[in-house]
């Protein structure tokens, strides 16, 4: 019997459903070369959830989730839903989901491959060899904390946020780090803003704690704001990035200029029984539906769910380096400049699922 693997598609809105088809594609490509079954299923979040249940996140979703072994998510959020009640916005659905699965890390890699060098907002002699990880604790700190809300006092309104980080929160996002950096250059530069908040002071101990138990890792501290300062002077010298979800949140979208283009990034969000995968940019309302959003950080990150969900390297790494050699060849979205015509998503997506074909099957008769 064929191997089977449990996706669950979670389309979203806005380019969503259009980038979340293309990495199908791919994934199509990988199951009949290697002869194995992905089924499916699809499920409803964000806005499109919205307008069909009245909830971000339908129960039926959740279970849809619970009964896969990976999730991909294409993008949740419009501008037809910013006037909602922060508990009916699409964004919610997002959150939730990451909060209902524990999915309590996420790993933004950035790598500018030095043929890429010049499709980068940065300068090719600053981002040249530039291959970072972001790690971003992405179930505590502001996003989570409670009290918050709205208030009025005295004809004046409010709001409140809190931001809380517990000990256990911070060790088991730590421990991630170190072991991913014990995969790669064996570098931690753990981001906070220790000289302000106590949330970070706490960070920064526990970090340091649990950094004793991996003397082969170098750990290094640096505050946000510096951070953000270096990432665009010294990109190439960062290796792991570890920090909390807010910080993670602006760094990365930062990080994803190295590359040039939001559009070329993917993201996996791991717990201890579920992941999901998703491209890091957003919605993208104003080119929706119009064939001109990038497919290719959707389609590397269903490379992401075959490398750590389902441990298929020699696949995942043939769609990396698919999409690496048509992206090589001058072939672009709208998004990305540079000379000549932009192809749309859809023939994006055919060609890196043709090019990851003809490396599945030339290393299929290589191992023959
Ligand atoms: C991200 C997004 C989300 C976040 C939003 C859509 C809630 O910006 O994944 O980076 O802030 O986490
Ligand atoms: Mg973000």
């Amino acid at each position: 019997m064929q191997a089977l693997y449990r996706i669950a598609l979670l389309p979203g809105d806005g380019v969503g459903p259009e980038v979340i088809a293309e990495a199908v594609k791919v994934l199509k490509v990988v199951e009949s070369v290697n002869g194995l079954t992905f089924r499916f299923q699809t499920g409803l979040i964000g806005g499109s959830a919205i307008d069909a249940t009245a909830t971000p996140l339908p129960p039926e979703t959740v279970a849809i989730c619970n009964n896969s072994q990976a999730i991909l998510l294409g993008a949740v959020g419009g501008p037809q839903w910013e006037s909602k009640r922060p508990e009916l916005r699409p964004e919610q659905g997002l959150l939730q989901i990451r909060k209902r699965l524990g999915l309590y890390v996420n790993l933004r890699p950035v790598k500018v491959h030095d043929s890429l060098v010049n499709y980068s907002a940065i300068k090719p002699a600053y981002v040249k060899g530039t291959d970072l990880i972001i790690v971003r604790e992405l179930l505590g700190g502001i996003y989570f904390g409670n009290p918050r809300g709205l208030f009025s006092k005295n004809g004046e309104r409010f709001g409140v946020n809190t931001e809380i980080y517990r000990e256990h929160e911070v060790e088991r996002v730590a421990h991630r780090a170190f072991q991913l950096a014990r995969m790669r250059r064996r570098k931690v530069t753990s981001v906070d803003k220790a000289n302000v908040l106590e949330t970070s002071r706490l960070w920064r101990e526990v970090v340091t704690r649990i950094g004793r138990s991996y003397p082969d890792v170098e750990l290094s501290h640096i505050y946000v704001d510096n951070c953000a300062m270096q990432l665009i002077g010294r990109p190439a010298s960062f290796d792991i990035i570890l920090t909390s979800n807010m910080f993670g949140d602006i760094l990365s979208d930062e990080a994803a200029m190295m590359a040039g283009s939001i559009g070329l990034l993917p993201s996996a969000s791991l717990g201890e029984r579920s992941s999901l995968y998703e491209p890091i940019h957003g919605s993208a309302p104003d080119i929706a539906g119009r064939k001109r959003a990038n497919p290719v950080a959707t389609i590397l990150s269903a490379a992401l769910m075959l490398r750590y969900s389902f441990r298929m390297e020699a696949a995942a790494s043939a769609i990396e380096t698919a999409v690496e050699k048509v992206l090589k060849r001058g072939v672009r979205t709208a998004e990305i400049p540079g000379r000549g015509r932009a192809v749309s998503t859809s023939r994006m997506g055919s060609l890196i699922a043709e090019q990851t074909a003809k490396l599945l099957k030339s290393e299929r008769t290589r191992k023959i």
